[in-house]
């Protein structure tokens, strides 16, 4: 390398040295005879002082710039940088590369719109926080592989054309040229090539994976997002859950220098929705849900009278602070996305209530409320009463929105827990039929291995998901390795005859030749990424996104081809 040393290197023990130093202007500061310039490359920045002599070419920012010169101690130190106690007296520059004025100023607090941010992707990459995202990724993904390593882990690659099994999302589509009318799927995971693996005796396998799903997009997904996979023969949940551990504790020790106290809570799944009205609670903050059905058994208030006499639910949580007409209207609007329309209230201050129901409440069902939610302070207690499920999905919400009102929440926490004891079906509306909750191959509790298929709606899996700050990080299962449960799982999921051969023949038929009891698990590593690096979305952790209409802004993908590429695949544009 011809660079002696890099941007953000030099010391006060290196005043005095000759040095050669290449990299990006980004700042151009002039003080009369003196020009004063910011180097900055991936390692940080160093100030330039170039005389009127030194500087024969015009430097503009983001010109690629290489220079020769001596490191001096600076007069006016800089704190806020690693290499502020110096700087480089310029005896020779050479402009390697001119640059066009960007789109977007080179620096971390910028306004641009997203979709510019993406055209433009190899600048916003430039930014500091935004390399460091990727250098925080790059660390997550090393500390991985040492540990798996470290645990008698093999890493296999799987393929990545695979058949299409569609349970569960849509599946991407690639037509075969090969194979007139014949298509791969990406793969949504590798799951059914690692329990292969078990089955092939591999014992421990682990990869750093793309995953490939069609569905909507939101803060937390991505088309094709990196999972870390892993599966372990002669393993339950248990082994399981203690592996990736683990490695949960080892990554945040090693990026955020925090001890994980292990091992980590564990809810019930059911007990998650009553308490939190979410199969991912961020436990950061307490505002526990309560059912409020008895409390209210007598009441003359209409909203909850009538959800009560038609069997549904009242929900409702206590918030620590005594919420302003935009705070509730913005929670208002949280019910309505999740279906709900009305939010009661009642505000309880100095012993004064108020609020749209506050009127309404007798003494006795004030007091009740005060006692049920251990009310200490003053606040406002909010109120949903819908069916079950919907009102519990919507005070989640509410939690969690009326949280980041209240200011409740330590952004430099991390909460983990496992959510287990999973519902093993899940109720499809579309399709009217149970469906496998997680995927077909997920083995029953063993208290509801003699009725999963008969009674549906009570049947449980051996099934866990990792939650980090609210956001589900990971998920797993022990697996089904016994025929016949496998056989009669697909029969409850309505799966025909002829559909289970054709999908999932090729599959199964290993299972009778030899296979051990097996479990895993894959985490997301983007959204692990985007909780480290406290960042808003995804999008900021993966280097080329899609943004959220699943398009490249770049490079415009995905685009039209060309009749001859689709002729050739026997395709034909439906007009
Ligand atoms: P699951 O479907 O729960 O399990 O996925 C595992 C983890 O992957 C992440 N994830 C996503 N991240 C970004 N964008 C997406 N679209 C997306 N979808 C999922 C989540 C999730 O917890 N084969 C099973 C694992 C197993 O049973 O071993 C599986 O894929 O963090």
């Amino acid at each position: 390398m011809k660079r002696t040393h890099t941007c953000g290197q030099l010391q006060i023990a290196n005043v005095g040295q000759e040095v050669v130093l290449q990299g990006w202007v980004n700042k151009i500061r002039k003080m009369g005879a003196l020009t004063f310039v910011d180097l900055r490359d991936r390692y940080g920045i160093t100030q330039l002082v170039l005389s009127d002599a030194v500087q024969n070419e015009d430097i503009k920012p983001e010109y690629v710039i290489e220079i020769t010169g001596k490191v001096i101690e600076r007069k006016s130190k800089n704190a806020n940088i690693a290499t502020g106690a110096i700087e480089i007296e310029v005896q020779h520059l050479t402009v390697i590369n001119k640059a066009d004025l960007t789109p977007f100023e080179i620096k971390d607090d910028i306004t641009a719109q997203e979709d510019t941010r993406l055209k433009y992707r190899y600048l916003d990459l430039r930014r500091p926080v935004m390399q460091n995202n990727l250098i925080t990724r790059s660390k997550v993904n090393n500390i991985m592989r040492n540990y798996f390593n470290d645990h008698d882990f093999i890493e296999i690659e799987t393929p990545v054309f695979a058949k299409s099994t569609p349970e569960g999302a849509r599946d991407f589509l690639v037509p075969s040229r090969l194979n007139e009318n014949k298509f791969y799927a990406l793969p949504q995971s590798p799951q059914l090539f690692k329990q292969l693996f078990m089955i092939a005796g591999l014992d421990r396998y682990f990869q750093i994976v793309k995953c490939f799903r069609d569905e909507d997009l939101r803060i937390d997904r991505q088309p094709e997002f990196t999972q870390l996979d892993l599966e372990m023969s002669f393993a339950t949940q248990e082994d399981v859950i203690e592996m990736i551990e683990g490695l949960m504790a080892q990554i945040l020790k090693k990026i955020k220098g925090i001890d994980l106290a292990l091992p980590l809570q564990r809810i019930d799944y059911t007990k998650a929705i009553e308490m939190y009205g979410s199969d991912k609670p961020d436990l950061r903050f307490e505002l526990v849900i309560q059912t409020l059905n008895e409390q209210f058994k007598q009441t003359e208030i209409p909203f909850f009278k009538t959800a009560i006499d038609n069997g549904d639910a009242v929900r409702g949580i206590f918030v620590p602070k005594v919420l302003t007409k935009k705070d509730l209207e913005a929670l208002t609007e949280t019910a309505k996305q999740n279906r709900v329309n009305i939010l009661a209230f009642a505000k309880w201050s100095q012993n004064e209530w108020s609020g749209s129901i506050a009127s309404k409440l007798n003494d006795a069902e004030k007091a009740t409320l005060l006692k049920t939610f251990a009310v200490k302070a003053e606040g406002t207690f909010l109120f949903v009463a819908d069916k079950y499920a919907l009102a519990s999905q919507a005070m989640g919400a509410i939690r969690n929105h009326a949280a980041k009102l209240a200011d409740l929440i330590d952004e430099q926490q991390f909460k983990l827990l496992w959510v287990v004891k999973f519902p093993l079906f899940e109720w499809s509306e579309e399709e009217e039929r149970f469906v496998a909750a997680h995927h077909p191959f997920t083995m029953p509790t063993s208290d509801c291995l003699a009725s999963f298929d008969t009674d549906k709606a009570s049947a449980f899996a051996n099934a866990y998901d990792i939650v980090m700050n609210g956001f589900e990080i990971g998920g797993g299962s022990q697996r089904i390795t016994d025929p016949e449960i496998q056989e009669r799982m697909f029969q409850a999921v309505e799966m025909p005859q002829d559909v289970i051969e054709r999908n999932f023949g090729w599959f199964i038929k290993a299972y009778n030749y030899g296979a051990p009891y097996h479990s895993g698990c894959a985490l997301g590593i983007d959204r692990i990424c985007m909780l480290l690096s406290h960042a808003e979305n995804i999008r900021e952790v993966i280097a080329f996104p899609k943004n959220s209409s699943g398009v490249d802004p770049m490079s415009n993908a995905p685009d039209f081809v060309d009749a001859k590429q689709l002729a050739e695949l026997n395709i034909q544009h439906k007009k």
